[in-house]
């Protein structure tokens, strides 16, 4: 195995590049777009080809470098199905596993810091991006964070790993570079020392932390697979830069009912691109309980296809309900009346508001 880990100053990021030295294929974990140069050079130097780049969630602080390595190199992005971005070729699910060359990571779902975190497990190592660094572990007050899911996480998926696996984290602040899950559990100051779960909640909720400064460039940034440089806010990016969106989602994956899925986060980052479908009953499109998005229509399922028959069908549609199945159910009958640009709100409106998305409630 060919092991650098590297760091990026601005956000004090850690990058890991690993490589079978075996078929000199190679992975990055966490590209910060910055870098760019310092990974070509580094690939070039060891005569390896890129086959991945893998985020460990959609970062706040920096923006990728995953969409432009697959435009200079020919790599493809791996994201989280949950709340990656649709532009990543490779969304994973909790235990998947990912070969590069003869080594293999698996893919462990974390969340907590945000709902998509992942860790990858290699050998005799995990990457565990923020979701556990060394000594602390990364915040839980925004992007849907949960500090009792990251408590979970990191009792179920990782310090239940073997204690003497080596811990590489996404950041340090301390010039840190590697711990163990044995250290970690004894003396991590706040996970640490069989820490409750109580108590770690309590203690999240306590911190008064600044916001990311990087955060309106980063999220939107990412959510594009790091390909809007111009550093906008999503919302005016959305007006703007319509055909980009679309040509970002298209790079969702098919599926055989002829529709792709977006994430919550991934639909809200395009918002203004779609013509918004509710299709639930109107008394779950009024009520308060779970609200609806602002901009969409009501059309029952059982009437979207008479409904719908004269709408232009190459109009980007997403099509929403309470839990996302029966907004499949609605995007698979109108792809095969000749909807194109059909997408569904993976987890409809409770997905929304877990991750705290704007709604509208009432009549
Ligand atoms: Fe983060």
């Amino acid at each position: 195995m060919i092991f650098r880990q590297l760091f990026e100053n601005a956000s004090s990021t850690y990058t890991y590049l690993v490589a079978s030295e075996k078929t000199r294929e190679a992975v990055l974990i966490d590209p910060v777009l910055e870098d760019l140069e310092k990974y070509t050079k580094l690939l070039d130097g060891l005569d390896l080809q890129l086959v991945y780049t893998f985020e460990t969630h959609v970062h706040a602080d920096h923006v990728t470098a995953g969409g432009t390595l697959r435009e200079k190199l020919g790599s493809k992005t791996v994201v989280r199905r949950v709340s990656g971005p649709p532009c990543a070729d490779i969304h994973t699910d909790h235990g998947d596993v990912l070969e590069v060359g003869d080594l293999r990571f698996e893919v462990r779902a974390t969340p907590g810091h945000t709902d998509g975190c992942v860790a990858y497990v290699m050998a005799d190592r995990v990457f565990t991006g923020d979701t556990l660094l060394i000594g602390g572990c990364g915040r839980t007050d925004f992007q849907q964070g949960d500090a009792g899911k990251l408590y979970d996480s990191v009792h179920t998926q990782l310090f239940s790993l073997p204690a003497e696996t080596l811990i590489f984290p996404g950041h340090d602040y301390r010039g840190r570079t590697v711990s163990t899950v044995g250290e970690e559990k004894a003396t991590n100051a706040r996970l640490g020392g069989g820490r409750s779960r109580e108590d770690f909640v309590q203690l999240m909720s306590e911190l008064k932390l600044d916001r990311p400064k990087q955060i309106e460039r980063a999220v939107p940034a990412n959510l594009a697979c790091g390909l809007d440089q111009q550093g906008r806010t999503s919302v005016d990016t959305a007006a703007q830069d319509a055909a980009m969106f679309a040509e970002a989602l298209r790079k969702a994956r098919l599926l055989p009912g002829g529709y792709r899925e977006v994430s919550p986060e991934g639909a809200m980052a395009h918002l203004e691109s779609f013509r918004i479908v509710d299709v639930r009953q109107p008394e779950e499109y009024t009520s308060p309980e779970l609200g609806r998005i602002a901009a969409a229509v009501n059309i029952p399922l059982a009437t979207v296809g008479r409904a719908m028959a004269e709408w232009p069908k190459d109009v980007p549609l997403l099509m929403v309900c309470r839990s996302g199945r029966r907004s499949a159910a609605a995007a698979e009958e109108l792809a095969q009346k000749g909807f194109q640009e059909l997408y569904n709100l993976v987890g409809g409106m409770i997905a929304w508001n877990d991750f705290k998305l704007p709604v509208k409630r009432g009549g």
